[in-house]
């Protein structure tokens, strides 16, 4: 009987709670004018399955459909990442201030590979001074110089030697590379044959970059050996180095083995140059010359941790682009047609000569590396944690407030097939970017964000167009080419992803 009483007593006790607590919580909101609610919450364990059978962009495109476009997946209750759809909501996550919102100790991964002295290993002022001194080299007065050289590495590495190529040669055969090995490989694109894209890209990228990131030393005498170390420390980016960058592990051995002996070429070159007060024109040179506003001269150990980061930044990037890009060209030939085209009108009115404003004039070649870059961003999802609360303010009005200690995901490759900013979202159409369309624009601020945007925005896009472009232009002046191999799949296992297997393409030189 005592039981029923008490078990009575207890139940209208906390239903008083249960009310008074309700009643505190919705005076909150109405009086409140501050108080957002936070967002819609689904639990990983619901959604494992469906990423694992769909993969995280079917994942995403659920969840939006169901919750709107911004909600939070808690693991275990016991962190959540809150993703950020469309560019209605993403403003703060490129913009925020620093203190903030941060990329956090997400990329801790890069700082045994770049070098304590530079990134994710420094404060943020000195960051903010260091990514000046990228502005300033790679600044389009002192790009245009670059032109030249860029397009003699195309040249030389596609021109007629003294033998013709016909079949493709598995790159295995001529790893691993030495400089002269590299360079005569190169050399012998021939009248026509078949190569792979994403190899022959990713060496020449490579070629450019030692000829007018790092300069004449390593381009002339130390190429192979530059190259080889710095893909050694490229390999040093899997799973296990990610996620544990500091462990004895076999890879990551090998990782700071290839960081010392780059460490050492670039700083014997850096020493060198001081010696006998030889200035070049290329970026290294820029580095070595650069101060910080207090007057301090960049080191030894900073130029150095300085270029290793701007190639990482810069080279793999830009050589999956371009095979992208090719990938995308030769499988529509509407696109192809028109960049083609192109070409022969601007040949009509400046003849074979290509420098830096004859590339700015096409924009057809413009828009179609830009969209092979929608469909394909080797960046497919930016992350940020948030140092504190901010309030973000849906499409349809609706606001959330995201706390602090959030990790925030703004997904680029979703936000790129957002059907009511890109129409048909799924074909390769170049012309989406044209006057009259310009569907980035009209969707706001962060619709394209293939450079990411806002504080972080890529200090290379200029440097990077420009090269591939030189690329582009050049071969399509020069071959005719043919994808032979399927239009690659994505390999999402990889942390930059990239074309699955190879992109093998016929090239027939065309007369002149
Ligand atoms: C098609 C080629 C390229 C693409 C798609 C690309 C993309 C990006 C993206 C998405 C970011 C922002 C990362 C973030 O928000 O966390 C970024 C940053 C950066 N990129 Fe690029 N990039 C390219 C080429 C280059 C080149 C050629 C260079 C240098 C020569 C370069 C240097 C950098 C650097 C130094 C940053 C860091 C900026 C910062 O943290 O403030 N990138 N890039």
């Amino acid at each position: 009987m005592d039981l029923t009483v008490n078990a009575m007593w207890f139940s209208i006790a906390l239903v008083f709670i249960i009310a008074a607590v309700s009643k505190i919580a919705i005076e909150r909101i109405m009086l409140d004018p501050v108080y957002k609610p936070r967002p819609p919450v689904v639990n990983s364990v619901s959604l494992i399955r469906l990423v694992l059978t769909k993969g995280l962009r079917a994942m995403i495109c659920d969840q939006h459909r169901k919750l709107g476009s911004v909600f939070s997946v808690s693991f275990f209750g016991l962190h959540k990442v809150t993703f950020l759809v469309g560019p209605e909501v993403s403003g703060h996550f490129y913009q925020g201030l620093e203190s903030e919102i941060s990329h956090g100790n997400t990329l801790e991964f890069l700082v045994p590979i770049f070098g304590k002295e530079v990134g994710f290993g420094v404060d943020i002022t000195t960051r903010t001074e260091q990514m000046r001194f990228y502005n300033e080299a790679l600044k389009p007065s002192r790009l245009r110089s670059n032109v030249d050289p860029m397009l003699k590495e195309v040249e030389v590495s596609t021109n007629l030697q003294s033998e013709y190529r016909h079949d493709y040669i598995p790159s295995i055969i001529l790893t691993p590379l030495s400089g002269l090995l590299l360079q005569d490989y190169l050399a012998k694109w021939g009248q026509h044959g078949v190569v792979d894209l994403k190899h022959e890209f990713e060496q020449l990228i490579m070629l450019i970059a030692s000829r007018c990131l790092l300069g004449t030393e390593v381009r002339e005498n130390m190429f192979g050996e530059v190259h080889t170390l710095f893909r050694e420390l490229y390999n040093g980016m899997g799973l296990t180095s990610v996620l544990f960058p500091y462990a004895l592990t076999l890879a990551n051995r090998r990782r700071d083995k290839a960081r010392v002996n780059l460490s050492e070429i670039f700083t014997k070159i850096f020493r060198s140059r001081k010696r006998a007060k030889q200035v070049e024109s290329d970026v290294l040179q820029n580095l070595i010359d650069a101060k910080y506003k207090n007057g301090r001269s960049t080191t030894e150990a900073e130029v150095v941790a300085l270029i290793i980061m701007l190639l990482f930044g810069g080279n793999h990037t830009s050589s999956l682009t371009s095979t992208w890009t090719g990938a995308c060209l030769l499988r529509h030939q509407r696109s192809l047609t028109a960049v083609v085209e192109e070409q022969k009108q601007i040949i009509r009115k400046y003849g074979e000569r290509i420098d830096y404003n004859i590339l700015l004039e096409m924009d057809t070649l413009h828009n179609c590396i830009k969209d092979a870059l929608r469909m394909h961003p080797v960046e497919p999802m930016g992350i940020r944690k948030v140092h504190k609360n901010f309030i973000v303010k849906t499409k349809e009005g609706t606001e959330y407030e995201i706390p602090r200690g959030h990790t925030i995901v703004s997904p680029v490759l979703y936000n790129h097939n957002l059907p009511y900013i890109y129409k048909d979202p799924y074909v390769y159409d170049p012309d989406r970017f044209s006057p009259g369309r310009e569907e980035d624009r009209v969707g706001g601020k962060f619709s394209y964000t293939a450079f990411g945007g806002g504080r972080h925005t890529c200090v290379g896009e200029a440097y990077a167009y420009m090269q591939i472009k030189v690329i582009w232009s050049y071969l399509l002046r020069n071959f005719e080419l043919k994808l032979v191999s399927p239009f690659p799949e994505t390999d999402w296992s990889k942390l930059v992803p990239e074309p699955k297997r190879e992109v093998m393409v016929s090239y027939k030189r065309v007369a002149a």
